[in-house]
Parts: C-alpha cells; sequence; structure tokens
C-alpha cells in the first residue's frame, strides 16, 4: 500500500484501543493494555506515530536521561505500510531529539534500516551516539557565545 503519510511527533488523537487492535493483528502486541500503551508513550522521552487516512500506521519512541543515554522502543509498521520509508523516518526523528546521546535498541534481525543510520552492533543489540559524543561541542560554543567567553575545547569518548 503506497500512499501519503505523515510524521507527527505530538500523540493527540491517537485511538490506543485501535492502536492496540492493529498491533496485534501485526503479532506485536506485548500485552499492554490500551492504557498502558499510552502511559508509555507519554511518558516516553519523545514519540513519533505516522498516520495516513486518518490512522496510526507506524510508532516509535525514544527513553532518555536527557544526558547520555537513550533507547528507542515500540518501532513499528503496519505490515501493509512496510518498505516505503516509514520506519526509517520515525527513527531518523527520534535521533534528532538525543543529540549527543548513546542511542540503543534492540532487535530480532539485522536491519538495513538500522545500519543504514549508522547503527552498529553484533547480533541482538545494535547501537550508535546521535551526533558527537554528549554534544559537548555544540553545548560548549552556544554556552560561550552566551557568556561571551571562550570555553577550553572538551575531549568526549563514551
Ligand atoms: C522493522 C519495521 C519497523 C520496519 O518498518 P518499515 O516502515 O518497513 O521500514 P523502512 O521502510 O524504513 O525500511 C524497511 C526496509 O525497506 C527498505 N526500504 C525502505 N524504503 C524503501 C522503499 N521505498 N522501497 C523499497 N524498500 C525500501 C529498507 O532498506 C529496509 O530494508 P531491510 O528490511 O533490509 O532493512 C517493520 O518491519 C515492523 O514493524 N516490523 C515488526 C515490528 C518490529 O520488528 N519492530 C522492530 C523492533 S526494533
Amino acid at each position: 500500500m503506497d500512499r501519503t503519510w505523515e510524521c507527527r511527533s505530538h500523540l493527540a488523537g491517537v485511538d490506543w484501543t485501535i492502536l492496540k487492535d492493529d498491533l496485534g493483528r501485526d503479532n506485536f502486541d506485548n500485552g499492554r493494555t490500551a492504557d498502558e500503551l499510552r502511559l508509555s508513550f507519554e511518558r516516553s522521552h519523545a514519540t513519533v506515530t505516522v498516520w495516513c487516512d486518518r490512522r496510526v500506521v507506524g510508532t516509535a519512541r525514544v527513553l532518555s536521561d536527557g544526558v547520555c543515554n537513550a533507547y528507542i522502543v515500540d518501532v513499528w509498521t503496519q505490515s501493509s505500510y512496510r518498505r516505503q520509508g516509514i520506519g526509517t523516518a520515525m527513527v531518523r526523528a527520534l535521533l534528532e531529539t538525543v543529540p549527543g546521546q548513546h542511542v540503543a535498541l534492540l532487535t530480532d534481525k539485522r536491519s538495513d534500516l538500522y545500519s543504514s543510520l549508522g547503527f552498529v552492533g553484533d547480533d541482538g543489540g545494535m547501537s550508535l551516539v546521535a551526533g558527537s559524543w554528549l554534544n559537548r561541542a555544540a553545548r560548549a560554543s552556544s554556552t560561550a557565545r552566551s557568556s561571551g567567553h571562550p570555553r577550553p575545547s572538551l575531549h568526549a569518548r563514551p
């Protein structure tokens, strides 16, 4: 099914019962109630839903401490919408919300989706640093700009 879809970063309008049913039809329901599903998303650092014809056809979310570690979960594209770039668009949108952080995810199978975005790892675990580790160079220069004083360069490594 190759139809126009749209990524949203907010959760307004999501019908969690319908979403749970759709996840179940794709064997991707991990047992959360519709309410638990909603809470999982609402309590995440950032979420993406993909919409087509007023229905959610893709989800992804990221947990983050806001400093150095993030974890992507619930990446799902409804089966009839797969292989159109929806999964890639969702993960890319989440990565933009966690600059400088080490981003992990667990996946059953190696996928070009993740490696094309820069994830590396062995079977069962892949991760990357979104941009540069801890985003210090950008943060230091913005602090220096706001204080008017130059900052020493910081060397960051995981
Ligand atoms: C994994 C999943 C989210 C991918 O969603 P998707 O929307 O199909 O993702 P994309 O379209 O961005 O990429 C999927 C594949 O299609 C390819 N692709 C992307 N755009 C494409 C296009 N326009 N035409 C053809 N193929 C395309 C990608 O290279 C990728 O190839 P791969 O399977 O070898 O990695 C989806 O298969 C899914 O929901 N699976 C079940 C749940 C699950 O396993 N989630 C992952 C948990 S980490």
